[in-house]
């Protein structure tokens, strides 16, 4: 609960969606009847004579602010706040076919709460590029709903820095909405400010607005837009080139225009471009190619058991097509059906993996539905895709997220899994071991640095580094 509260800022629903946006708060009377009272000065002249007698403000009001004559102080308009109206501070509805969002030039405010509501028009495509992104790591959040309240799927959450990993426009982060209706809500505590964020969006555009490389086209009957690439490139962006340095034509390879897209390499040669022998004499990226959607995930975990690579769960923000174990097969390259048996366990990220005869074995982790913190150890059985709970024989057990697994084989023959250190939210870091021993279904956990170094000592067949 305390978890799924955190994730709902408390935004609520927006006010009436025709009507004007509301301030943020109240206004003394007598403050908005000065403002009546300027509104209805006519002309210029009044405003020039007002002007005259009254103070200028000492810097310049942004954001459409104003600068009242009588006080020198800056007026702002709805959502602003600030001596020079330079902060966020409210809630802002947006309505045209693109825009922008920032929290101001600048420093964000301290304990600063902001709400904006990107209208459009029902079911189109909206997209959001993270221009700018820099707020305090895990204290001070971003969050994105696709909807016009924060009872809408959560699509994204950001805190911290977006560093773009190289020049150029590639990197920027997308998120994309499919309702029409964009909600976002910042929070910034009480502590540290860095300098916010500035996030354009448009309606209707392709990814990376096909970086230069195509044309956005609408794909026919749907409402879903597309990019139409131009030759030698391809990615839903248009980012990526069919082929590097040309293969290598002729000496390594060359480059498979109408089928695979991408290098044929001659014999002896593998790679991007075709230009690492057989056998490699360096280590290489390849990028795999598959038409899969929904797989996004992250602090899952990744085991290789013969041509098969499982992914076992992660954080997904997408709750209604989120699927506990996944499987890739090396060898076709594609993604495997999998029984539903696999989905029988709840899910949680920052558990840990570890492989022992064609089980694989899961322990810790975080409950996503829960918020809890668990000391589970689940075995799944790859033969028949179905997992077993194990409840070891345990004196003292700990419940630890972020930590990381082994398997070791004992010099008397006998298997256990180490549990390397990890955090629990009774004791934080902890650096302790737990060894489950898999033929006697006992746990010891040991300290490290302690005495019970003793048990380490035994397993001199393995050193894990
Ligand atoms: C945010 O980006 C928009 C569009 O690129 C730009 O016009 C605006 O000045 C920027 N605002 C801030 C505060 O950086
Ligand atoms: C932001 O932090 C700086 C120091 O890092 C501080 O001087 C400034 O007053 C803060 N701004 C706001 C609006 O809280
Ligand atoms: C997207 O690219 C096209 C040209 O390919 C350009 O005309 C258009 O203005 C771009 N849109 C945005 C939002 O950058
Ligand atoms: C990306 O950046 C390069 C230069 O850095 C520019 O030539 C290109 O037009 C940009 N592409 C898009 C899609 O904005
Ligand atoms: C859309 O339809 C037209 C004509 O019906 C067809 O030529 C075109 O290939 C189709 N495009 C896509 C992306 O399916
Ligand atoms: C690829 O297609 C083009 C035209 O569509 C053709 O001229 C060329 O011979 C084809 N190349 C191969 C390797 O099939
Ligand atoms: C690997 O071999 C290729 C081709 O012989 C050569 O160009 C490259 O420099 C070598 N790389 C390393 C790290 O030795
Ligand atoms: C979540 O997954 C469901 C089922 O695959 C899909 O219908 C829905 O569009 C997805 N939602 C988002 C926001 O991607
Ligand atoms: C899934 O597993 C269940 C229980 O083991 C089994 O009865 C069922 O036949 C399996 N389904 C498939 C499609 O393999
Ligand atoms: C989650 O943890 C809390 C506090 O430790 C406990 O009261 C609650 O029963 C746990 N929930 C589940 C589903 O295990
Ligand atoms: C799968 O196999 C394991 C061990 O062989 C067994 O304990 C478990 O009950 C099986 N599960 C199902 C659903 O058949």
């Amino acid at each position: 609960m305390e978890r799924s509260s955190r994730r709902q800022p408390a935004a609520g629903r927006l006010g009436s969606r025709g009507g004007r946006p509301r301030r943020s708060g109240g206004r003394p009377p007598a403050q908005l009847l000065l403002v009546l009272l300027m509104l209805l000065l006519p002309g210029p002249e009044a405003a020039a004579a007002a002007a005259a007698e009254g103070k200028e403000c000492d810097k310049p009001c942004a954001n459409g602010g104003r600068c009242q004559p009588g006080s020198g102080q800056c007026e702002c308009q709805a959502g602003w706040v600030g001596d020079q109206c330079q902060h966020c501070g409210g809630r802002f509805r947006l309505t045209g076919s693109s825009g922008y969002v920032t929290d101001g030039p600048g420093h964000y405010k301290y304990k600063t709460k902001c709400t904006w509501l990107i209208e459009g028009m029902p079911n189109t495509i909206l997209r959001l590029r993270f221009n700018h992104f820099a707020t305090e790591c895990s204290w001070d959040h971003l969050y994105v709903y696709d909807g016009d309240s924060v009872y809408a799927p959560l699509v994204a959450a950001f805190s911290g820095l977006i560093v773009p990993e190289r020049d150029g426009n590639e990197t920027i982060p997308e998120v994309v909405a499919t309702s029409g209706y964009v909600l976002l809500h910042f929070f910034s505590d009480a502590a540290y400010n860095l300098t916010g964020f500035n996030i354009t969006y448009n309606f209707d555009m392709c990814p990376n607005n096909c970086s230069g490389r195509g044309e956005c086209k609408h794909s026919n009957g749907s409402n879903a837009v597309k990019c139409e690439c131009s030759e030698h490139w391809k990615g839903e962006a248009c980012d990526i080139p069919y082929c590097t340095d040309g293969c290598g034509y002729p000496a390594r390879g060359q480059c498979n225009m109408n089928g695979t897209k991408g290098c044929s390499c001659n014999s002896g040669w593998q790679g991007p471009g075709c230009a690492v022998p057989v056998p490699a004499n360096q280590s290489f990226w390849t990028r795999e190619e598959y038409s899969s959607p929904k797989l996004p995930r992250a602090s899952h975990k990744a085991v290789v058991n013969g041509n098969v690579m499982w992914v076992v769960g992660g954080y997904m923000f997408n709750h209604s097509d989120s699927r506990m174990v996944l499987a890739y097969d090396l060898v076709s390259e594609e993604w495997l059906a999998l029984n539903s048996t696999v989905n029988s366990v709840e899910i949680r990220y920052g558990h840990s993996l570890a492989l022992h005869e064609n089980k694989i074995y899961m322990y810790g982790g975080k409950i996503d539905a829960t918020g809890n913190v668990t000391n589970q150890l689940w075995v799944f059985h790859i033969h028949n895709e179905s997992w077993v709970q194990v409840t070891p024989k345990a004196k003292e057990q700990y419940a630890v997220v972020g930590h990381s697994a082994h398997m070791v084989t004992l010099e008397d023959g006998s298997a256990v899994m180490l549990v390397i250190f990890g955090h629990c939210p009774l004791y934080g870091y902890i650096s302790n071991v737990q060894e489950y021993n898999l033929g006697r279904y006992s746990l010891t956990t040991c300290l490290y640095f302690s005495v019970q170094f003793a048990t380490i000592n035994q397993i001199q067949a393995k050193t894990v580094y």
